[in-house]
């Protein structure tokens, strides 16, 4: 069991809690007393900017900044994001997907219905990243400051999908400052008025989403930095996978693609509740 803890990652009122747990004599298990002090992340609505499959850029990676082989890095301030993703009991999750979308420096999201990019966005700014946990459950993103459009206050959407589980669960954090235009006018949408962040009923769940960024160390050009653990309010489902041994599987034709010929369709179960369709030419059936 990796309950592991890394200090760098704990929030204040965590350590303090820790430290008051060391001086407990032995005899409670710590994940119990783990899910009384974390605080699951609030749920909220995915937004209507989740890149479509067309937008989501071929560079997908952790680091926004720098799109393809780009010579320019996005306009903006660099901000690093980070933390955990974690069980509601305190364990790492390890193989989750991770994923964050924003708006660029002026507000601009790489969402297009009809294109597969807003050409209105910053050329440079990748919009969208991914990250896989490994077993420490970390994750890790460099991107730059939000930017601000007509409605909401600043903003990043989190998701996590975590094993045998198909629908991202997402949230929202945001910026524990005044949010202030490019051209430093005090924005309409505050986080005391977004309706989205108004919206998370629960005061606890509420102010968990709401980041301090601090100065990165050592560098000059205004990174910051903040951690959040993303604590997921599901289990993962490790999937069984069976031994070796031969598998028979029945096939079917299918209507291929309009105006195209028919196809072969194989359906292999992988383990409880999922399944993998295989379709293909007809005349490879024997392959
Ligand atoms: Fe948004």
């Amino acid at each position: 069991m990796s309950h592991e803890i890394k200090p760098f990652h704990i929030p204040l009122e965590r350590r303090r809690f820790l430290k008051a747990l060391a001086a407990v004599s032995a005899g409670f298990t710590i994940p119990g007393y783990l899910a009384e002090a974390l605080t699951i992340s609030p749920q909220v609505t995915q937004g209507p900017y989740y890149p479509l499959a067309k937008n989501i850029p071929l560079d997908d990676d952790n680091d926004l900044i720098q799109l393809n082989s780009n010579t320019s890095a996005a306009t903006g301030i660099i901000t690093y994001l980070s933390g955990r993703i974690l069980t509601s009991s305190g364990t790492p999750i390890k193989d989750a997907l991770v994923e964050i979308w924003h708006a660029d420096h002026a507000g601009n999201y790489i969402y297009a219905a009809n294109s597969t990019r807003n050409s209105a966005a910053d050329a440079n700014f990748q919009g969208f990243g991914q990250f896989f946990t490994g077993a420490s459950g970390q994750y890790l993103f460099r991107t730059v400051k939000a930017g601000l459009y007509n409605g909401r206050t600043r903003h990043y959407h989190l998701a996590v999908t975590v094993p045998g589980q198909t629908t991202r669960y997402t949230t929202q954090t945001f910026w524990n400052e005044t949010a202030l235009s490019e051209s430093g006018q005090t924005w309409a949408t505050q986080n005391s008025n977004d309706s989205v962040l108004q919206g998370i009923s629960n005061a606890t769940q509420k102010s968990s989403v709401i980041l301090t960024y601090a100065a990165v160390p050592g560098t000059t050009t205004g990174e910051v930095a903040a951690t959040y653990d993303f604590v997921v309010g599901l289990t993962p489902v490790e999937p069984t996978y069976p031994g070796t041994g031969n598998l028979l599987v029945q096939g079917a034709l299918v209507a291929g693609p309009s105006g195209g010929n028919p196809r072969w369709k194989v359906t292999i179960p992988v383990y409880s509740g999922y399944t993998y369709e295989i379709y293909a030419n007809p005349t490879l059936a024997d392959a």
